[in-house]
Formats: structure tokens, sequence, C-alpha cells
């Protein structure tokens, strides 16, 4: 991709890799991304914030030189320095080898495992100013968004941030601001979804730094160039990753269930019956038609959670794993959890479940409940009776009176 003015003076050298379909093994990647990397020509000094992946680099040294010799850099700002964003820096020092590499302590950790030589390292402190003659960089530390390394530069005569990975999107288009380029609206979510939402109250420290500042510019490491509205994607952000609502007063129960023939389907209505009728308010929710990153602030902010599997193959099923699999960066230590599910023979699911539970810190209140096969009246009374025992744990208000 050609370099591109995004403000006077400062343009963008990074690079597309539309073909990318997976980020980091995990995470998936439908329009591809792009490593954004940006040059800022002050009137005396030049920095660049970002380099780029490592098989990308002879594409931004190309970048670059169509600007300066690559030996003018002064700066080496890195935001972040995961090999996205610093795989090219080993190169780019090579061509640069008086460039002064800008980064937290942390950031230079990172960096001199990834450099492995002596590079010319400073480290900036949190407000930090470093002039470039008629433009400034202002370094804001901004840990955990989402590394510990992590700081935001901004250009206040330019009304410019540099977030690095907040505020990004994998989503590469050519096209570059977000006023142009296709909608990448479910890419954005996507993105804050998977990397920053774990962190959300490191995500509301950072908002509270930018709050005072004129932004009319947002240059993240991926994705678009938000120059239009850019509060507004700040603002989702922070609605994102505030506390849902509670019903005042009342406590929470979440029931998860994934059924083969609608057995443990019944028996997930039976427990939330029995906790509906001992004071906590139910959410029942089938995890065969559940977008699991819609329900994890709902599960964070709940006081208990049960969780039905039916047993295949001696195992609980992939659904329940796929949810189960999403909770490591909850906040769940305390809250109650609890197994349950019908099963043919061996009926081994709801103990695994009720095992991964535990790992989470989840406190369980009472044994897995099991049913064989189709739950008889008499089977859905406990169900009832079992959903009571749950409100009990967490404190409903009319606990553990069962139908
Ligand atoms: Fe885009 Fe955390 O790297």
């Amino acid at each position: 991709m050609a370099p591109v003015e995004i403000c006077p003076g400062i343009y963008s050298v990074g690079v597309q890799d539309p073909d990318l379909r997976i980020f980091d093994v995990i995470m998936h990647a439908e329009h591809g991304t792009s490593y954004n990397s940006y040059l800022v020509c002050g009137s005396a000094k030049a920095a660049l914030i970002e380099t780029v992946k490592a098989p990308f680099t002879d594409k931004l040294i190309a970048n670059l030189r169509k600007f300066m010799d690559c030996s003018m850099v002064q700066y080496i700002v890195v935001n972040h320095a995961e090999p996205d964003h610093s795989g090219a820096l080993p190169r780019v020092l090579e061509l640069a080898p008086n460039a002064t590499v800008l980064a937290t302590k942390m950031g230079h950790h990172f960096l001199s495992n990834i450099i492995n030589r002596p590079y010319k390292a400073q480290v900036v402190s949190d407000g930090e100013r470093i002039s470039l003659g008629d433009k400034e960089l202002v370094f804001l530390h901004a840990p955990f968004i989402h590394w510990p390394d992590t700081m935001m530069t901004y250009v206040p005569q330019d009304k410019a941030l540099f977030p690095c990975d907040f505020l990004g999107s994998h989503f590469a288009d050519e096209r570059l601001f977000n006023d142009q380029v296709d909608d990448f609206s479910y890419s954005f979510r996507y993105y804050y979804d998977h990397i920053m939402r774990p962190f959300k109250e490191y995500v509301l420290k950072a908002i509270e730094k930018l709050r005072p500042l004129e932004i009319e510019l947002i240059g993240p490491s991926h994705g678009p160039v938000l120059r239009r509205d850019p509060w507004s994607y700040i603002n989702a952000y922070e609605a994102w990753s505030k506390e849902p609502a509670k019903e005042a007063g009342r406590k929470h129960l979440l029931v998860f269930y994934a059924s083969s023939y609608g057995n443990t389907a019944r028996m997930a209505q039976a427990i939330a019956k029995g906790a509906e009728q001992a004071g906590v308010v139910v959410s029942v929710f089938d995890l065969l038609a559940t977008e699991i990153p819609s329900v994890l602030n709902l599960i964070e902010g709940c006081d208990g959670m049960a969780v039905g599997t039916a047993t295949i193959n001696g195992d609980a099923v992939k659904p329940v794993w796929d949810l189960l699999s999403n909770l490591a960066t909850l906040k769940l230590k305390g809250k109650v959890g609890a197994a349950f599910g019908s099963y043919g023979w061996g009926g081994e699911g709801p103990a695994l479940v009720e095992e991964r539970l535990k790992g989470l810190k989840f406190r369980l209140a009472e044994p897995a409940l099991k049913v064989t096969l189709v739950p008889t009246e008499d089977d859905l009374a406990k169900c009832q009776e079992f959903g009571g025992k749950l409100a009990a744990a967490i404190g409903g208000a009319e606990a553990g009176r069962s139908a």
C-alpha cells in the first residue's frame, strides 16, 4: 500500500495483509488485517510510530524511503512490543542505527528479547513529551491494553492519537479512513471482545486519560484510521467495558445448557423455575444458539451459573466446552457454580463440567445433578429443588423453597 498523509506531516507507512485469516492462532480475521505504522515528520526530527510484522519489513522500508533515508529517522516509538508491531524493528534499526527506541520500561524488557542485541533505548515516563520541532510526542502509559508494556502516543499539535492495538480492528482496506472503507463495525467489536474485553478495567483507566485530550484523529495499529467521529469509538469501548446494570437488589442465576434430545433442556427449565420461585432472577441460554462473547458481561455480573450438558462419548459436548474455555479471563471467584445433565449411560459430562467450574474458582454449592434419559415428573421436581438450593446458595430472597 502506498503511503498516505493522514494529517499534515504525518504519514501512514504501514502495510495491508488482506489474506490473513487467523491472527495469533485464535482470532478469526475474515477481512485480513493491517499493520499500521506512522511516520511523524516534525520541523527538526522524524519519528516512526510502530513497525510491522517481520514478513512485511521490505514493504515498510520501501514506504519509508519515499520520504527519507531510513537513517534520518531519529526516534522509533514502540507503544507495544508484540511482534506484529516490532517484527521489522531489528532490520529497521540496522538501517537507522542511531535511532532511539522509545518505549515503557516493560516494553524495553520485551524488546531486548526480540532484538537480541544492544540498541539505543530510552524509557519514556507517563506524560513525558519529546519534541520533534513543531510537533511533540506525548506518551500516555496504559498498561494491559492488552500487554503490560502498553502506552499510547499523542501528537497535540495535530490532535492525533496513536494507541496501538487499542481501538483497532482486523480489517484490511486500502482506502484506510473510516469514512471511506466498507463497514467494519463487526470487526471493531470482535477485536474488542477478544483483545480488550479481558482487560476492561484497564480500558476504562486508559479512557480516563484520554478524556481531557482534544482528539480529532485516531491512528490505531490495525484497521482503519478513525478520523470521522473518533470519540464514538472511544465511547463504544467505554460502554462495553462498564459493568452491566443489575436489577436492583436481586440476585441473578444464569442457566446454560446444550441438549441432544431436549432432556437436558427440560432439566434447565425446571432448575430455572425452582430458582425463580426462590426469588432470584434467572436467564436461560441454549448454547446451540448463543454467541458466547455476547454473554460474557452477563456471566461476570451474575451471582451464580448452572451449566447443563448432554454426555457424548464420555465427555461434555463441544458447545459447553466452548463456553467454559472463554471464561478464564473473567472474575468468577466465589460465584456459585453447578452442573447438570441428562445421559444414557456413563454420564461423565456433568462431573467434567463441575471440575472445570471448580478450576475457574466457582463455589460448587450442590453436587452435579444427573438424570437418565427422559426426566420423569419426579426428576423434574428434583431439578426445581436443585434450582431452589442454588438460589439459596447465592442468597436469593426466599432461598431454599422447593416447588
Ligand atoms: Fe497487534 Fe498486541 O498486537
